[in-house]
């Protein structure tokens, strides 16, 4: 990709292609210090707009975690979308741009019991639970509230999996919520994740199946359930092909029909990555370009970006971004991509390599797309005295 040239992101399946062509314009215009993050806001309302279509029956509620811009929070509020949240921060962030309560989910499963009273206090009445000990903190601060139980699933095929970290097993989550109803809540249904970049629709599948095992088990014990959380997992275009969004709604739609028949509860979906990731451009410097002996083939491309400051999801290598900089159509070579800090593991990819054009100087730089999601957030406040990396809005 030569200089100026603009890139083509996941325009697959029939989504809308996003190209990075408004990004590049401010870039060049405005010449911005790096590291930096560029978010395209009219990318993020396509995402929104393709699953709102793609997908009619279901309430989308935006995972913030993904990226908690108040630019990205009020564009998404502004097309009618609701909001899942992980702790009184954010709660904070989408109550200061006067979203209603009744538009946030409090979704973490781990909570600060003076954050449930917080947040009911605020008026939010839709919390996530997955153990005993959470429901009692719930039954204790937010008498009334409707809860939802998250179901513990594998996430074989996500590019980025979520362990046994969240959910307890499907027994487990029936039990809870029916003692949930005996405490004084409104147990309303339940919730999943099947990992995050999940490529492989399927995984959605066997997790509707457990759930809906779930309310026919409730049910039989005098409880209605009538909420279903697909939780995220949809993915964004990075370095591999990922299935259309297409394939995704219809192994869902299926699933749903055989398991529920024209019993359908209320949908729920919480995209993070889905809906910000392909709207955004991380542009890095080059700081050094280096080889460990002289004849050696790989250059050590070290950048002033790394795992500390924008790209964790380069841990482990787990989330490959397409690359691109100002060389690109010349002979290209192996390096090996490392960030600016002294810490060792600091390094983005060594086992799954890049070839970067010869040409590449210190001073060049370089952009990782898709970088919208998990990136600006996650970085660290001053690790090695790196501030923490900027955003802007386009
Ligand atoms: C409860 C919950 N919902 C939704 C998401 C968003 O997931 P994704 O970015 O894969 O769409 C997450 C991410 O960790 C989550 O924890």
């Amino acid at each position: 990709m030569s200089e100026g040239a603009s890139a083509t992101l996941g325009g697959n399946g029939g989504e809308p292609a996003s190209s990075t062509a408004r990004l590049d314009r401010f870039l060049e215009d405005e010449h911005p210090p790096t590291p930096c993050l560029v978010v395209d806001l009219e990318i993020v309302r396509c995402r929104y707009k393709a699953l709102r279509e793609a997908f009619p029956e279901a309430e989308i509620y935006y995972a913030v975690k993904a990226n908690p811009a108040q630019e990205i929070i009020a564009a998404l509020a502004e097309l009618g979308a609701k909001f899942d949240l992980a702790s009184s921060g954010e709660i904070e962030i989408c109550r200061g741009l006067g979203i209603a309560p009744e538009r946030l989910s409090f979704g973490n499963t781990v909570k600060r019991e003076s954050a449930i009273a917080e947040a009911f206090g605020e008026g939010l009445t839709l919390f996530a639970l997955d153990s005993a000990a959470e429901l009692e903190k719930l039954a204790r601060r937010a008498k009334g509230a409707r809860v939802f139980c998250r179901l513990l699933t594998p996430s074989k095929g996500a590019e980025w999996p979520l362990t046994r970290k969240f959910g307890c097993e499907a027994h487990m989550a029936a039990d809870l919520l029916v003692a949930a109803r005996e405490q004084g809540l409104k147990p309303v249904g339940v919730s999943f994740h099947v990992g995050s970049q999940q490529t492989d629709p399927e995984a959605w599948t066997s997790a509707i199946a457990h759930a809906a095992w779930i309310f026919r088990s409730c049910a039989r014990r005098g409880l209605a359930l009538d909420l279903l959380n697909l939780g995220g997992g949809l993915p964004a275009h990075y370095r591999s092909n990922v299935p259309p969004l297409a394939a995704y709604t219809e192994t869902i739609e299926e699933a749903l029909g055989r398991e529920f028949g024209g019993n359908r509860p209320k949908i729920l979906i919480e995209p993070g990555r889905y809906l910000v990731a392909d709207a955004g451009l991380l542009r890095a410097e080059i700081l050094l370009i280096s080889r460990k002996s002289r004849g050696e083939r790989e250059r050590w491309v070290y950048l002033d970006a790394g795992l500390y400051n924008g790209l964790e999801e380069t841990l482990d290598e787990r989330i490959h971004y397409p690359i691109r900089t100002r060389r690109d159509g010349g002979e290209t070579g192996p390096v090996i991509l490392a960030g600016p800090t002294c810490d060792s593991a600091d390094i983005l990819y060594r086992r799954h390599p890049y070839e970067l054009p010869l040409a590449l100087e210190i001073g060049d730089w370089i952009d990782f797309l898709t970088a919208g999601a998990y990136t600006a957030s996650v970085a660290s406040v001053a690790f090695n005295g790196f501030p923490p990396i900027q955003s802007y809005f386009v």
